[in-house]
């Protein structure tokens, strides 16, 4: 990881007590490291193991594998695959996966003709085991099947909490296969569990391998020295440049495609995890999502002279899985000086070009180095970030594993609904949403 100190940067004066005052948060973090969920999970060699047997046994078996679930329960699954596997790997190799994360009549009517029920091994993720979204996804899924196989339940596997909620009871009564999500492991902290780890492996990913990658990160996240602890400055970092020089929009951008939907991840974990009430306040960052080189075209005019409110980490890879040469197809000034280039050239000096341009411009930015992208790597990336966050918690003064905004929201849809228990309140719920016709433009 490296940063840009001056040009918009932080002093070596502010960083060194930023870096004094954090010595007691980290060594206090590593302390009760035992209680976080998510630091076991690479170590549980038994999840590995039952999520790899599984997987074998249904891999040849299913044309499709359809992920159900939502928030936690679906992004570091699909940022995990979609790292790993080939960009088109639904086009030409099998399970093809899916990931059903919304209600959207369109998408979820698509998928369905999409695919053939009797050749599709539905995973339905939750946690809690009865968010809305995931189970209407569901509801469908099993209707489906019904009208199509003759043992649904050979075509469902329930990955949720050991005891509670609706799915775990009809996984039960139903003798499904299941799969745990600990108790102490949160939704957006769940990458490692079967949550991530099940479409992985059924995709044939190497997943002790992520595992491996996230114990690398473990011992370098572990380093009691803040200036040591690559995850320690990141949290520092980030919470000095957001509360004392207003760069409140923590930016992600990876330079590589398959890591597209990892920023979506590290978006819901620094935004559900740090965005808090605090006291009679608020804090916490807003994360934002721009793709290398593609957004250059597209934010970066932003970035560089809209307002100094932004902090770009850039996520760099030392090699690229595929490479190729840019031919001499044309003789023309305009096009000679990229003639032997190859496209892994191309991409670093866009990066680098950003990098320089932000730096002219005093915005700051960290680069995030990843050697290639590989199982390892991803391992290490989703337990850095992680960590990161729990470092940033502490700094800000909030707890990083509750999300109690979202909450109100799902209440008044419940009541919008109609769902037993909350019909009362569907009144007041339209009220708040009235709107004045004065104000509506037809
Ligand atoms: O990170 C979280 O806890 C949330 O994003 C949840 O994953 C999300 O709300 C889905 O919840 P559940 O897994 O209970 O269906």
């Amino acid at each position: 990881m490296s940063s840009h100190a001056g040009r918009g940067g932080l002093t070596d004066r502010e960083l060194k007590a930023a870096v004094k005052a954090a010595k007691p948060v980290v060594r206090s973090i590593l302390k009760s490291r035992s209680k976080l969920g998510f630091a076991a999970l690479p170590y549980r060699e038994s999840i590995l193991q039952r999520v790899d047997a599984y997987a074998r046994q249904v891999r040849g078996r299913f044309r499709n594998f359809v992920q159900i679930g939502i928030g936690g329960s679906s992004l570091g699954a699909a940022a995990l695959t979609g790292a790993l596997l080939d960009r088109f790997h639904n086009e030409k190799s099998r399970p093809r996966l899916y990931f059903l994360d919304n209600v959207d009549p369109e998408e979820t009517s698509s998928l369905f003709e999409r695919i053939d029920p009797s050749e599709t091994l539905f995973h339905v993720v939750t946690k809690s085991g009865e968010t809305t979204e995931t189970v209407a996804g569901f509801l469908v899924a099993l209707e489906r099947l019904h009208r199509k196989v003759k043992r649904p339940g050979s075509h469902l596997v329930v990955t949720t909490d050991r005891r509670k909620g609706f799915l775990r009871k009809f996984a039960n009564t139903e003798d499904l296969k299941t799969f745990e999500i600990p108790a102490n492991v949160g939704g957006r902290f769940s990458v490692l569990t079967p949550v991530g780890l099940l479409p992985a492996a059924v995709a044939g990913i190497r997943i002790e391998e992520v595992a491996a990658g996230a114990i690398l990160a473990d011992e370098l996240c572990s380093r009691r020295d803040p200036r040591e602890n690559p995850a320690a400055m990141y949290a520092v970092i980030s919470h000095l440049m957001d509360t004392r020089h207003d760069r409140r929009i923590h930016v992600m951008m990876p330079y590589a495609r398959s890591l597209r939907d990892c920023g979506d991840w590290f978006r819901q974990l620094w935004a559900e995890s740090l965005g808090k009430k605090k006291g009679d306040g608020h804090v916490g960052p807003t994360p934002l999502l721009a793709l290398g080189a593609t957004d250059q075209h597209s934010q970066i005019q932003l970035f560089v002279e809209g307002p100094a409110d932004k902090l770009v980490t850039f996520v760099t890879l030392l090699r690229y899985r595929k490479d190729l040469f840019i031919p001499a197809s044309v003789r023309d000034p305009a096009t000679d000086f990229l003639h032997g280039k190859s496209f892994s050239d191309l991409i670093v000096a866009e990066q680098r070009g950003t990098e320089a341009a932000l730096a002219a411009a005093e915005r700051p930015s960290m680069t995030l180095e990843l050697t290639q992208v590989s199982p390892k790597t991803l391992g290490a990336f989703f337990y850095f970030f992680e960590m990161a966050t729990v470092f940033a918690g502490r700094l800000y003064g909030v707890d990083p594993f509750n999300q109690p905004g979202v909450e109100a929201g799902k209440l008044a849809a419940f009541a919008l609904l109609g769902r037993e228990g909350h019909r009362e309140r569907a009144a007041e719920v339209g009220r708040i949403l009235a709107t004045d016709p004065k104000y509506v433009i037809r």
